[in-house]
């Protein structure tokens, strides 16, 4: 022990030396290699690069995954109440020849591109409006002028489409509510469809503009005849139907040339297919019909009769699935979708 104690002394105290060595050579390793490493991020370019990648990566995970006030800010809108608020009744309705269509547009500052939606709550219906239309341009301005308002306070997401017949054969309404149909489908699966006359103007907004369980009639009544439904079939004027009944009965017939016969072989469709027309209580269902001569290229379909016997044999093949035609131009005017079409002319 007497020998050992000196010894075992100096070599205790040389461990500590050789530990403090040690941990003294560590620390400056690792300083002079961490050193190294952001030397190396600051002077390379690329890893740089990838670094502010890495960080706005960073920057938008957070901002995806950050607290729900901070990503949404919109409110949730809740479903428009069944009746508007908006509704006004029977409407004071004006013909105005000093009426212009800038005028129009900036009364409806809120339809773009013929299409609107409520701002403060979700629309119960999506709706696309469809006139078939050649050379009644004050018509459509009139009809425009009451139909946006008529739409906006009923609360209805809604798109106005305005079908044109381009060239000067005989007109087809049907041909071109048709064309109307297949083409608003493109822009939006629009759920209900209104097929509308351009000298038409409803006269009371409870009239609702909506599809229900079965097909939709109108037009009640209107001025030019004492307010009083035509015939018991009458289908014709302002008419509705879901995406799914039109299918279903193949839209209209493609071949009513002239005036008069399509509306009521739509009808007869509808009945084949076991559905059943419905309509407003008529005191609400009430038209004014702008005045206006037979138009040229609109001549009575004498054939009409003779067609209409035919419908529920022809109906399958004739309708949506084999209308032909051709877009010569899809316009999106501030007010409605202006779609020009070749639909070709009577077969003879
Ligand atoms: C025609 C229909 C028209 C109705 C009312 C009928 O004779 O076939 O197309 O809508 O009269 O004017």
């Amino acid at each position: 022990m007497g020998f050992c104690s000196p010894v075992c002394k100096i070599l205790r105290r040389g461990k500590y030396f050789v530990l403090l060595i040690l941990s003294l050579s560590v620390l400056a390793w690792i300083a002079t290699f961490s050193g190294e490493t952001v030397k190396s991020v600051l002077v390379s370019s690329a890893t740089t690069q990838a670094l502010v990648k890495e960080v706005t990566l960073r920057d938008k995970l957070n901002s995806w995954t950050a607290a729900p006030d901070r990503v949404n800010t919109q409110p949730l809108k809740t479903e428009c109440p069944e009746k508007s608020p908006l509704l006004q009744g029977a409407l004071n309705l004006s013909f105005e020849s000093s009426l212009k269509l800038k005028d129009v547009e900036g009364d409806n500052k809120d339809v773009n591109e013929g299409e609107y939606e409520p701002s403060d709550c979700m629309a119960r219906q999506s709706i696309a409006i469809l006139i078939p239309h050649r050379n009644r341009e004050r018509h459509l301005l009139y009809l425009l002028h009451h139909l946006h308002p008529f739409l906006q306070r009923q609360q209805l997401h809604y798109a106005v489409y305005v079908i044109q017949q381009a060239g000067d054969a005989t007109f087809n309404r049907a041909k071109l509510l048709n064309v109307g149909y297949l083409e608003a489908l493109k822009d939006y699966s629009w759920e209900c469809f209104i097929f509308h006359d351009v000298d038409l103007v409803p006269e009371n907004d409870h009239n609702l503009y909506m599809c229900d369980k079965q097909p939709k009639h109108l037009v009640v009544g209107r001025n030019a005849t004492g307010y009083k439904l035509r015939y018991k079939g009458y289908f014709g004027g302002v008419t509705a139907m879901t995406k799914e009944q039109f299918l279903q009965v193949n839209g209209f017939s493609n071949i009513y040339w002239g005036w008069g016969g399509e509306d009521d072989d739509l009808r007869i469709r509808v009945e084949l297919q076991k559905m059943k027309i419905v309509r407003p209580p008529a005191q609400v269902a009430r038209y004014t019909m702008v005045f206006h001569k037979r138009d040229s290229g609109n001549e009575i379909n004498k054939d009409r009769m003779k067609l209409l016997g035919r419908t529920p044999h022809v109906w399958r093949k004739d309708g949506l699935n084999s209308c032909s035609y051709k877009t010569l131009s899809v316009e999106r005017l501030p007010l409605y979708v202006n779609v020009t079409v070749d639909i070709g002319k009577p077969q003879s």
